[in-house]
């Protein structure tokens, strides 16, 4: 499979809750993935066939981009790297004195993030913290104020990263939760697996008095929270 082709199924399953040919037209009228990132996508679905739908869709790369660039973040803060797709498209986003924090506790995984960064010209504002995330975020500073911050690792952390993340939120920094519909099982009252831990999280954010919130129905859903 040709690596347009790869993109665009990858896009179409993550939303799957919407009609077919709408995930493929909203992928096609975002920013196109480099070739970089297009080589990425193609290793990862190589080397990890079966955790593929794992990284983000690259319509979802292009908006964070540019919700890092409008944030003018100079600290961001990624819970899940994996191979390094969304790590990249932030990172391209930051301020020239900004820097990424990634949490994650594959070394397999990040070290082709590592490769990606070598290439993209980014290890000087990419820090990999190997480990469960949790422990990464309690230990940061509380007095080092966090721009923008990307959550997409086991869905059953999201209340505890989402803690530690909001109370160290710069006011107007921002959020974003991936996953959030659940492939549009969201609404169905019967689905197991993650869907009731999701169903939870969202409520714990609507109900947030500290934050504002939109649920983005781009690819699996992608939550964006704004400190006020
Ligand atoms: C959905 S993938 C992240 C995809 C990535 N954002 C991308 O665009 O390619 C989830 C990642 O979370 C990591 N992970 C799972 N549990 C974790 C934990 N407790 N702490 C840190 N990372 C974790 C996994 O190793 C995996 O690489």
């Amino acid at each position: 499979m040709c690596a347009r082709r790869r993109l665009a199924v990858m896009t179409t399953l993550k939303a799957s809750y919407t009609d077919p040919s709408v995930p493929a037209y909203v992928a096609a009228h975002a920013t196109q993935p480099d070739q970089l990132l297009r080589e990425l996508a193609v290793e990862t679905a190589a080397i990890a066939p079966d955790n593929i739908s794992m990284q983000i869709a690259p319509e979802q790369g292009a908006l964070l981009t540019m919700l890092v660039q409008l944030t003018g973040a100079r600290l961001a803060v990624e819970v899940g790297t994996f191979t390094g797709y969304s790590s990249i498209c932030i990172a391209r986003g930051l301020a020239p004195d900004g820097r990424l924090i990634c949490c994650d506790v594959s070394q397999e995984w990040t070290a082709v993030a590592r490769r990606y960064w070598e290439r993209a010209g980014l290890t000087d504002r990419v820090e990999l913290r190997l480990g469960p995330a949790l422990g990464t975020l309690t230990a940061l500073p509380e007095d080092e104020p966090v721009d923008f911050a990307f959550i997409d690792a086991d869905k059953a952390g999201y209340p505890d990263y989402y803690r530690e993340l909001v109370r160290r939120l710069a006011p107007g920094g921002l959020i974003c939760v991936d996953n959030t519909l659940q492939g549009g099982r969201i609404t169905d009252p019967g689905a197991g697996g993650n869907v009731p831990a999701m169903r939870a999280f969202n409520d714990l954010v609507t109900a947030d008095p500290r934050v504002d919130s939109v649920l983005v129905p781009i690819a699996d859903g992608l939550t964006l929270i704004r400190r006020r």
